[in-house]
């Protein structure tokens, strides 16, 4: 195991309810550690390059309209092993499989709104980060 990076986003569900602080304080209790932290109202455009990697899924059209919404808090969430740490955390990606205890079985409302979205893959991580961070704005 190494010391890993992943993005974290707390979708539009979570902002419209105010749940932002009890989903970070999950990742604290559970060893990950807020690195970076941006509250950001993303564009539809934005939306649609983030998510490009499912641009031929019937779904992409609804998540990126999902995704422009409302305001979201995109996150550096570092730790050991944090990429598959954040994703157990996370739980499935469709709430009614999501194991007990995990935030999308917890807080999630359907597949749409989940609530939460952590890469899945190393590489992923490192695109998706820069994607919203400078390096200069990760404070680890
Ligand atoms: P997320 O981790 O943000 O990555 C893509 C999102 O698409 C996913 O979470 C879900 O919110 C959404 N989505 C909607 N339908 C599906 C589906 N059938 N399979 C995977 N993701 C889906």
């Amino acid at each position: 195991m190494s010391i890993e990076r992943t993005l974290s986003i707390l979708k539009p569900d979570a902002t419209a309810r105010n749940i932002t602080g009890k989903i970070n304080a999950i990742f604290e209790e559970n060893g990950l550690r807020i690195i970076a932290q941006r509250r950001v109202f993303l564009t539809r455009a934005e939306a649609e390059r983030f998510y490009i990697i499912h641009k031929d899924r019937p779904f992409y059209t609804d998540l990126c309209t999902f995704m422009s919404s409302g305001p979201v808090v995109v996150q550096a969430l570092e730790s050991e092993n944090a990429i598959a740490k954040n994703r157990t955390i996370m739980g499935a990606t469709n709430p009614r499989e999501a194991a007990a205890g995990t935030i999308r079985a917890l807080f999630g409302l359907s597949i749409d709104q989940n609530t939460v979205h952590g890469s899945d893959s190393a590489e992923t991580a490192a695109q998706e980060i820069a994607f919203f961070f400078r390096e200069t704005e990760i404070v680890g």
